[in-house]
């Protein structure tokens, strides 16, 4: 058969996308009679992907098959904001994993992350066992199968279950009506019946500081959120536009963690997106700025080095660039995600400076850029102590700030509305809490305010001894 009459048959069956669809089954290879048959069934309604085995899915090629729910793209979206809140080595379990497309993207994209998933339907296990080689995939209803060993390690528990209210099952195209297992699309009388139970289940398995991710629809994305909140978790939602995709983020409220953290980073998360564009050119405006990093690289050699309160990766890329070894943290999993989006090849992960998720010692540079100052006074020393921490005797911080007495408070930032206090600080005070913290000051510098800046800015290189 032709390309031309593969095309043909498939646009006059009412496919939309008929000539990606032919080149798609023209590259399976298959003889003239099997290309013949595979058409038959395209025309006759089945999903293309089950015809070819495998759908696309965070440049992943994911095995499929007959009855089993075929990854969307839409659920990308869902992967990638669990990529974002894994750090390396974290713990992520995909409950009604179906082909088990979102943990094999997590395990894909999260180095050391110790990946499960689990699913209540067979033909569906046995195709996310193709899928996650280096996973555990389990067997049962909802989390009944996960290994009591999870409970309470679990950092990001993702679940894509199904969520089309029941009377609407009759209104989706036949492709997923007829070719997928009702039970993968069924969520009840108002499409939340699975994702209640879910909520319902997580706090078992979430560890402190831990995350549900649900996807959803927009309209029921309240119901989501409340069911999570009903399980002592603090939703979110979050949207991506282009794909029409929703997600709920539930995490779990730390008991101990200080107001200050949870303003900051709600107020980052709310502005990540639009905050790269706000200083993507900053950088190439401030000569000093570069000219301290080019010293500051100097002295630290090849690294390994921590950007502390990275935001949106600028300063790391920047580093990276002058050859420095070089990851970044940041308290906002939102901002994170715009950095991992920015320079996916450079290491990122969410984590507080007042308690780093660092071993001792462990860098041999650490770079705080504008993020000390959103410290309040009296938990700075335990910050600035956590810097002393990690760095190797003979490492070197260099932190840069607003110099000045009088906080300024935002309640407004870039379009949303934020509750985010900026700390300004004399050099000399901080220099003292760094000498306290046990790290000498080595260099101070102080220019006046350029063009968009409000106070002079302060740059201080310590050195641990
Ligand atoms: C003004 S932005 C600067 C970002 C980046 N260093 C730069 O210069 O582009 C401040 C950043 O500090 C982060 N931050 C604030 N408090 C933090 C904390 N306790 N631990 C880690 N990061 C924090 C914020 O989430 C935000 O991304």
């Amino acid at each position: 058969m032709e390309a031309a009459d593969v095309v043909a048959r498939l646009r006059a069956a009412g496919c939309v996308f008929a000539e990606d669809e032919a080149r798609l089954l023209l590259a399976a290879e298959v003889p003239p009679a099997a290309l013949d048959a595979l058409v038959g069934r395209r025309v006759a309604g089945e999903p293309l992907e089950h015809l070819l085995g495998w759908a696309e899915f965070c440049g992943l090629r994911i095995a499929v098959g007959a009855g089993v729910f075929v990854p969307r793209r839409r659920t990308e979206f869902l992967a990638e904001r669990a990529v974002a809140l894994a750090r390396p080595g974290a713990v992520v379990v995909d409950l009604c994993c179906g082909t088990g497309a979102v943990a094999a993207a997590v395990h894909a994209a999260v180095p050391d992350a110790e990946v499960h998933a689990a699913d209540v339907d067979p033909a569906a296990v046995a195709l996310a066992r193709r899928n996650l080689p280096g996973g555990h995939v389990h067997e049962g209803d909802l989390d009944a199968p996960l290994p009591a060993a999870l409970r309470g390690r679990v950092d990001v528990l993702v679940a894509n279950a199904p969520y089309v209210p029941t009377d609407a099952i009759a209104l989706m195209p036949p492709e997923a009506r007829l070719h997928e297992a009702r039970a993968a699309l069924d969520g009840g009388p108002d499409g939340t019946g699975i994702q209640q139970r879910v909520a319902a289940a997580a706090p078992r398995w979430l560890a402190p500081g831990g995350h549900l991710l649900i996807e959803t629809s927009d309209r029921q994305a309240p119901l989501t959120a409340a069911a999570m909140e009903r399980h002592g978790l603090v939703a979110r939602t979050v949207v991506d536009d282009e794909r029409e995709a929703t997600v709920v983020i539930g995490s779990v409220a730390a008991v101990d963690e200080p107001e200050f953290l949870r303003r900051t980073r709600d107020s980052y998360d709310a502005i990540a997106a639009e905050y790269v564009g706000y200083v993507g050119d900053e950088l190439p405006r401030r000569p000093a700025e570069r000219a301290l990093l080019r010293w500051f690289a100097d002295v630290v050699g090849s690294g390994p080095v921590v950007d502390v309160g990275c935001g949106t990766g600028r300063i790391t890329a920047h580093l990276h660039g002058l050859g420095v070894d070089v990851s970044g943290i940041d308290l906002s999993p939102g901002m994170v995600e715009q950095a991992r989006r920015s320079y996916p090849e450079l290491r990122f992960s969410v984590g507080s400076m007042t308690a780093l998720p660092l071993p001792d010692a462990c860098v041999d540079g650490l770079v705080a850029h504008y993020s000390t100052i959103h410290v309040p006074d009296d938990e700075l020393p335990g910050a600035l102590a956590e810097f002393a921490r990690v760095l190797s005797p003979g490492g070197h911080a260099l932190l840069t700030f607003q110099v000045g007495d009088e906080p300024l408070h935002l309640t407004d930032a870039l379009g949303h509305p934020v509750d985010l206090l900026f700390h300004r600080r004399r050099p000399e005070r901080m220099a003292a809490l760094l000498e306290a913290a046990g790290l000498p000051v080595h260099a101070q510098t102080v220019r006046q305010a350029e063009d968009g800046e409000r106070t002079p800015q302060a740059s201080l290189l310590a050195r641990r001894p």
